[in-house]
């Protein structure tokens, strides 16, 4: 089943042939939400972090925005944090940390994609109980010539509802702290930033019941 947003663009499954698109997109708006195509020497691995294996893991809730020009955003929902980043912990992860260099702890010295390859061989999977009111988790990026049509809100509307049908009763979200943009927009569909001392500071995490 799918959306159609007019204009040529559509909310539909995603596939395991859709992977490439998915790594495009997590790299032309991974720089919050900006392209990071100039900072990344690897193009697939923010995808292979953020994008991807949401498809892998949480088909029945993965979804790409087609437009005239092919794939030009994905909407990711994962009902059960938990249980998704103990898949990936297990099975995602280990085996591409194996065919990754590794660059070592010290940041300071990091180029490129290095970030990313610290990343995957030491994955940090953020579930305190201060989040455990809101179980269900998920990702949103469209491209510049998907955005300000209503897709966003549609598009997180339709997954939203399904992962309520699925039993989820609050979702959270990661962001960026500078991006402001996002944020607006994640309040315009009721989330609300949640402080507490356990969270990390490099990111914001946003809430609502769902
Ligand atoms: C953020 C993003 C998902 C919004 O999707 P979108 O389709 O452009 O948003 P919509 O057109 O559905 O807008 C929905 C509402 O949010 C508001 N909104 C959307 N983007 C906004 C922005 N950058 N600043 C302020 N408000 C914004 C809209 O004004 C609209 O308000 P309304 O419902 O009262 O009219 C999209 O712009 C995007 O993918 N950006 C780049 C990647 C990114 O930042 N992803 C989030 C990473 S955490």
């Amino acid at each position: 089943m799918g959306l159609d947003f007019g204009g040529g663009y559509r909310l539909r499954a995603a596939l395991a042939e859709d992977h490439a698109g998915l790594n495009m997109v997590c790299l032309r708006t991974g720089d919050s939400g900006k392209d990071a195509t100039e900072r990344e020497d690897d193009p697939d691995l923010l995808g292979l972090i953020y994008a991807v294996p949401y498809q892998v893991y949480e088909p029945d809730f993965a979804f790409v925005v087609d437009g005239p020009n092919g794939v030009c955003g994905y909407i990711f929902g994962a009902p059960d944090t938990p249980g998704i980043y103990a898949k990936m912990a297990a099975d995602w992860f280990p085996p591409l940390a194996a065919r990754l260099a590794d660059p070592g702890p010290d940041e300071s010295r990091w180029q490129g994609s290095d970030w990313a390859r610290y990343a995957i061989r030491h994955p940090e999977f953020v579930y305190p109980d201060v989040l455990h009111r809101y179980p269900a988790h998920g990702h949103i990026d469209l491209l510049e010539e998907a955005r300000g049509r209503g897709i966003g809100r549609r598009g997180m509307e339709h997954v939203m509802a399904k992962l309520r049908r699925a039993g989820a009763t609050g979702m959270h979200l990661q962001v960026s702290p500078v991006n402001r943009g996002a944020q607006s927009f994640y309040r315009k569909l009721g989330f609300e930033v949640l402080k507490d001392e356990v969270l990390p500071r490099h990111t914001t995490f946003m809430v609502t019941g769902l």
